[in-house]
């Protein structure tokens, strides 16, 4: 939204395009946008919306051919709204994408991220009073339930917030939500609750604040609207954010930085419940009731996220880059933590808190995905190093299970975005046991770090491709190097320490020679890339490869694929082994590697032909393989760290071979802040 900041209608267009195609990772079943029809005081406003199904790009073509946008309309002030949807109820179409509508006059339009749960009440209501839906979606209740609320008003001049306010007091479940009206021409509204939210700010003149005050009150829902009408009236500049001076400034709402960034770097985080209104320039920030944070003002913050960082550059997708990053982001998360000289490890995050999680009953460590494996992969060594119990679960089954969870606790929440729902849910629970929450997460801001008590954030830039890469080996390191300060008073565990540290050392110029596998790996791809199935098999520390490695494949190349155990081969899926089925083994030389040759030769008995990935140094089973690939040896703790690379690498390759966009694959999104 600008003030004074004259734009054309072309300009706005491109500027939410471009932000949608920002944020396309997160969805991208179908998108749609809402503008101000014209600009003329004398005639009736209107709101255009264009929707489509399909990609930011069916969108930005259907937007030309509707409309020349040859206007030559300055719009002073102007707010215009765009969603790229990850379809939960209803179809991916036109009519289930976003902005949804209040009517056919589009005298409110909504987008939302998120998901209401008692949407179906909701709808019986409405549609017991006559309002008729258009969509299978859970938005549309909202649309119609704030024209509901204004048709409703007791006063004429209740604000544009007030009646969002009243909204979200209905609303169950997780949003992020942004409204516009044609009852409130060039003013927005934005809440949030559950699904991430944040404000951008862009002013070339001073700002009035670098801190808004939030305005609240606690009162019952039946004297809202009194409140809010007499307190939007109170609001003085000493509760806005302006720029100083009436000049001009421009307001980004967005559910992440990257579709902001190449705007501004100045941001404002919402938190659960915050309402966020600009009207004449100003924006403010009220809510009905203190925060949980109890934090009386939202700060303006800077992001350290450059533009180019959430560029493709040379690479056909962000996962190659992402994939070919690695030995960058690894020193990334290690930078300014780990001491090679001393061998000491700080995380600044946690030291504060060290105490308390040497002296707790277990950890807990909870995610989902890759987030999950990160922490399958680092369990061994979490428990050799903290000699502490470590259980690993995935979020839902987690909550599912009501598991018991104990003050003495601590419970680590993993997510690359940080806001993964069924995590965050996770986080809520314990946090209500009272149990020490950690977060280990790469982003900045999101719920989930905000929202633990303490935290490692694992600074590897900027995630794009669906399927996550670069994240999974930062979250491995991160854990270890928790691992490695938890064990620093261990004088048994130094010689142990010692030898992990180097290896952290080595691992780039390690990563880096594993890159260099990159052809290899795509002439074993022209081999597979046919094959209806792929299985990837290994055990100890190498098991996580495996099911991350599976996980890649079936994400992005559609194959089926299995992550196994070894150890299991003979309980099951030594069943599926023939000539045909490709098998990929992971055998390192590990304490596992005699128990794997024993599972090499049950396949191979079976005439099985294994492509094994193993040491450079191991001749023993290269004799039995139908191919290897050899990667250089590391700590055993840490070969996992190079083991998943190859099928990073391959699963890239299988996919761009089978005619696959790698970085939108279908029914999947980044972030999924759905439970
Ligand atoms: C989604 C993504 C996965 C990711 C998982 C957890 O399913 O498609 O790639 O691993 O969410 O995401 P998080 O952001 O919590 O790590």
């Amino acid at each position: 939204l600008n003030y004074r900041v004259p734009r054309t209608r072309k300009e706005i267009f491109e500027t939410l395009i471009k932000g949608l195609q920002r944020l396309e990772y997160r969805g991208y079943d179908s998108a749609g946008v809402a503008i101000d029809g014209n600009n003329n005081e004398d005639k009736e406003r209107f709101i255009k919306l264009v929707k489509k199904r399909g990609k930011v790009k069916a969108l930005e073509e259907e937007l030309y051919k509707q409309d020349s946008l040859d206007s030559k309309a300055d719009f002073e002030t102007h707010f215009g709204i765009a969603h790229t949807r990850w379809a939960t109820h209803g179809a991916p179409s036109a009519i289930n994408s976003h902005p949804q509508r209040s009517d056919k006059k589009n005298e409110f339009v909504v987008i939302h991220n998120g998901i209401i749960t008692n949407y179906k009440d909701l709808r019986k209501f409405l549609e017991s009073k006559g309002y008729e839906f258009e969509s299978e979606t859970d938005t549309e209740t909202i649309p119609k339930l704030i024209k509901y609320v204004y048709d409703n008003r007791e006063s004429e001049d209740t604000s544009f917030s007030a009646l969002v306010e009243r909204v979200i007091q209905q609303l169950e479940g997780a949003f992020a939500l942004v409204f516009k009206s044609i009852h409130y021409p060039g003013e927005a509204v934005a809440t949030r609750r559950g699904s991430p939210l944040l404000i951008g700010v862009r002013s070339k003149y001073k700002l009035s604040t670098e801190q808004i005050p939030v305005l609240y009150r606690t009162c019952n829902i039946e004297n809202v609207k009194n409140i809010c009408n007499s307190r939007m009236k109170r609001l003085d500049s000493s509760t806005c954010l302006h720029a100083v001076g009436d000049k001009a400034v421009e307001f980004f709402f967005a559910s992440d930085a990257s579709a902001i960034i190449e705007h501004t770097n100045r941001v404002i985080f919402l938190e659960d419940d915050d309402i966020a209104a600009v009207t004449d320039g100003k924006l403010s920030i009220h809510r009905l009731e203190r925060s949980a944070s109890d934090d009386p003002s939202r700060a303006i913050q800077t992001l350290q996220m450059e533009l180019q960082q959430i560029m493709k550059g040379n690479f056909s997708a962000f996962m190659q880059k992402e994939i070919f990053e690695q030995p960058e982001s690894v020193v990334n998360t290690m930078r300014g933590r780990v001491n090679f000289a001393s061998s000491t490890v700080l995380l600044g995050g946690l030291k504060d808190h060290l105490k308390e999680i040497r002296r707790c009953r277990r950890l807990i460590i909870i995610g989902c995905g890759t987030s999950f494996h990160a922490a399958v992969a680092t369990r061994q060594v979490l428990e050799e190093l903290t000699e502490l119990p470590v259980m690993v679960e995935l979020a839902s089954d987690f909550l599912d299970r009501n598991t018991p969870v104990f003050r003495d606790d601590v419970c680590f929440f993993i997510s690359q975005s940080g806001e993964t729902a069924d995590t965050l849910m996770a986080l809520r629970y314990c946090k209500e046991r009272r149990a020490l929450t950690v977060g280990i997460t790469n982003t900045v801001g999101s719920s989930i770090s905000r929202e633990t008590d303490c935290g490692v954030h694992i600074n590897a830039g900027p995630e794009i491709g669906v399927a996550s890469t670069k994240a999974y080996t930062s979250q491995f390191v991160s854990l270890v190097m928790f691992g490695l300060m938890m064990s620093e008073d261990r004088i048994s565990l130094q010689k142990r320490r010692q030898e992990i540290i180097s290896g952290l050392q080595s691992l780039p110029e390690m990563i880096k020679e594993v890159l260099s596998l990159d052809e290899k790996i795509h002439d074993l791809a022209l081999e597979l890339y046919k094959q209806r199935s792929l299985l990837v098999m290994g055990r100890g520390y190498n098991y996580a490869t495996c099911l991350e490695g599976a996980l890649k494949i079936k994400e992005i190349t559609y194959m089926h694929s299995e992550g196994i155990l070894a150890g299991e081969l003979k309980h099951g899926p030594l069943a599926l082994i023939d000539k045909q089925m490709p098998v990929i083994m992971v055998i390192m030389k590990d304490p596992c590697f005699t128990k794997c040759q024993n599972a090499l030769q049950q396949i191979t008995a079976r005439q099985g032909r294994p492509i094994i990935l193993c040491s450079k140094e191991d001749t023993e089973s290269s004799k039995f393989a139908y191919k290897t690939i050899e990667l250089p040896h590391t700590v055993d703790c840490l070969q996992g760290v190079l083991s998943v690379i190859p099928l990073q690498l391959l699963s890239f390759h299988l996919a761009v071979l089978r005619g696959y966009d790698v970085d939108f694959p279908r029914n999947l999104a980044k972030s999924v802040t759905v439970e």
